[in-house]
């Protein structure tokens, strides 16, 4: 079992992420969640920062966590460290003396401390029992069922197992050979391309790439993805984004989302970013647009995500996709980005 420290304030986004290189993702607490096992792929996810082994739960004061420390089985040699995280600052506590009650307690057990250089570094994250309430926020799907924390609030202690890459999250789009505004932060478009299930080995389509954003974090995590836009300086600007910023292959085209030139079920995933109602950069209208492009997503793949400034949910389903789930990401107080994972369906439409 392990626990995962969760990226951002939007849990249930984060843990459905997760679920796509973990398994029996369960958040726990505000910020947290436990997974049975860790898949391939798992330090490409974008909004989880690190995964530990764990050791238990318990509350989220440091006696109790020194108890639980103190009891624990421990199958490990070599020299430690600890860190501790006051997880979104909710639990009220010293990170500090959190780090040298529970190291005393490994010394007491006969470990060497090495904080430069530790074998294991054992986390203590802390989480306070008044944001549970984001840990049921918003919930649309059951597949992944929140246990709130106790009325102490939470800590889990854990060996750490991996960290993910973070290095993409640092690169922005502003960096980049060609930008517009608008353009998609790395984190979501990695999250996206993610629950797209792009990895290696599979070919990812968006159809209405722009400046390249999702195509970048597609082949990042392994993915061979293939752009194309109706606008020839988007298709110039995410060739010069991806030969700039990608090793690896990739294809980029000119051409209408409603006409991909991709034959039937021959890829993975479609993620797109559909224009937003008030963009100005749109022939004919947006509803049919939108439709024939999730149609002839529909056609070529078997998963998409979609992302828009309005639920394409109706739209979807009416071209045989099912809505696996979906969620919404606040870009600024008159945007709101909604994001539906898609599923073939297979009863013929
Ligand atoms: C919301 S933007 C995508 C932004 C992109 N995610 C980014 O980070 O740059 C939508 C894109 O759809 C393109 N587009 C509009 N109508 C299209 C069509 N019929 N076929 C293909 N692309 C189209 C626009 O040129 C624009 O680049």
């Amino acid at each position: 079992m392990y626990v995962l420290e969760l990226v951002g304030q939007d849990d249930r986004f984060a843990a459905a992420e997760a679920a796509t290189a973990a398994s029996d993702v369960t958040p726990i607490a505000a910020g947290l969640a436990t997974a049975r096992g860790l898949d391939d792929g798992f330090e490409t996810l974008a909004l989880t920062h690190r995964a530990a082994e764990l050791v238990g739960t318990t509350d989220a004061s440091l006696d109790s966590a020194a108890v639980l420390l103190e009891a624990a089985g421990i199958d490990r040699d070599g020299t430690v460290a600890v860190r501790a995280r006051d997880v979104r600052s909710t639990a009220g506590i010293d990170t500090q003396a959190a780090e040298r009650r529970l190291g005393q307690v490994l010394v007491d057990r006969g470990f060497e401390v090495d904080l430069e250089d530790p074998d294991h570094v054992l986390q203590a994250f802390f989480a306070g029992a008044d944001d549970a309430s984001a840990v049921d926020a918003d919930r649309d799907t059951a597949d992944i069922e929140p246990v709130a924390p106790g009325d102490d609030g939470l800590c889990a202690l854990g060996w750490l197992a991996v960290e993910t890459d973070r290095d993409f999250a640092d690169r922005q789009p502003t960096d980049r050979p060609f930008f517009q505004p608008g353009s998609m932060d790395p984190a979501l478009a990695r999250a996206l391309v993610n629950l797209a299930g792009a990895g290696p080995g599979t070919t990812v389509l968006d159809p209405m790439c722009g400046t390249g954003g999702l195509l970048l974090e597609a082949g990042r995590v392994g993915a061979t993805p293939i752009g194309g836009d109706a606008q020839r300086k988007m298709v110039r600007g995410a060739g010069e984004n991806l030969r700039a910023l990608l090793d690896g292959q990739w294809h980029v085209y000119r051409g209408d989302a409603g006409r991909v030139p991709i034959a039937d079920d021959s890829i993975d995933a479609v993620v797109f970013d559909a224009p937003y109602g008030r963009q100005s950069k749109i022939e004919g209208d947006l509803d049919t647009l939108v439709a024939d492009a999730l149609a002839e997503a529909r056609r070529v793949a078997a998963r998409a995500v979609v992302v828009g400034d309005r639920p394409w949910n109706d739209a979807a389903e009416s071209v045989g996709w099912t809505v696996e789930s979906t969620f919404q990401r606040r870009v600024h107080r008159s945007l709101v980005r909604h994001v539906a994972i898609l599923q073939s369906r297979t009863d013929g439409v």
